[in-house]
């Protein structure tokens, strides 16, 4: 890393309130996998632990179960590439297809990422791109990421809808049915330990729930046995820097999240 790339992190470090980074690189290691065990759990919020404010009940359903499962054998990188072939590059099953899209953005990052961004869906330069959060609000991702001592390359990205709406309007029900089994696949291909939700979309898509972001966040919650921490959108931050401050909270809880899945109380 180069000092202009220190300057520059540490700079935005001390702009959401960190007061102190771990060097410690082994909490990354990750635990050797688990067997999916293919059932669907409701999303739920998690009983209390000591970094988890009271937990109000939101999820009314789980997302449905994967279309094609992962089969046991197979690798992750090729559960997702299955998938990535499944939607195909001309993907036609809603609208967006004829609104302007230049790409299917999939998603990016690690097969094997204990951690996984879930935004909601491609901006202009991610369509121009076929990358998942690449433009202002992917650049604000990445420090974000970088601010809890991991990379891009270690975590994986995708959204809930995987083409741009026109003049990046909200996605629309039957866009976000049609696109969403697509992540739940991908969620169930990864297997991450911790998932952070970006935004509303996210939060609300993931968890089968109405509750604002400003509700949600602040919470864990359980997606199919995995924590699902939601907080707001980088574009969000982007308008609303002091809300900076709560999404450092929220990225310490996932740190403290991994640190546990990595050395579980006895
Ligand atoms: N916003 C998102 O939600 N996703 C992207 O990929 C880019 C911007």
């Amino acid at each position: 890393m180069s000092r202009d790339q220190i300057e520059a992190h540490l700079k935005f470090a001390a702009e959401l309130g960190v007061t102190g980074i771990s060097r410690d690189a082994a909490w990354r290691v990750r635990r050797p996998p688990t067997l999916a065990d293919g059932e669907s759990t409701p999303a739920a919020p998690l009983p209390d632990d000591a970094t988890t404010p009271a937990a109000m009940p939101v999820a009314s359903a789980a997302p449905p179960a994967p279309v094609v499962p992962v089969t046991l054998s197979m690798s992750r990188a090729d559960a997702l590439s299955l998938i990535k072939s499944d939607i195909g590059p001309e993907c036609t099953r809603c609208k967006l297809h004829a609104l302007g899209r230049t790409h299917v953005v999939f998603g990016v990052g690690n097969p094997e990422a204990r951690l996984m961004f879930v935004g909601e869906a491609p901006g202009g330069d991610e369509d121009i791109q076929g990358v998942p959060f690449v433009g202002r609000a992917g650049q604000l991702l990445t420090k974000i990421i970088e601010a809890i001592d991991l990379t891009r390359e270690d975590v994986y990205i995708a959204n809930v809808i995987k083409c741009r709406p026109p003049q990046n309007r909200n996605p629309e029900p039957d866009e976000v049915e049609r696109c969403e089994p697509f992540l739940f696949r991908q969620i169930d291909a990864v297997q991450p330990q911790v998932i952070v939700a970006l935004g509303k979309f996210a939060a609300q898509t993931l968890l089968r729930t109405v509750e604002p972001i400003s509700k949600l966040r602040g919470r864990v919650f359980d997606y199919r046995g995995v924590r699902l921490i939601p907080t707001f959108h980088p574009a969000y931050l982007l308008r609303n820097p002091a809300s900076k401050r709560e999404v450092w909270e929220d990225m310490k809880r996932v740190k403290r999240l991994l640190a546990e899945e990595r050395s579980p109380a006895q």
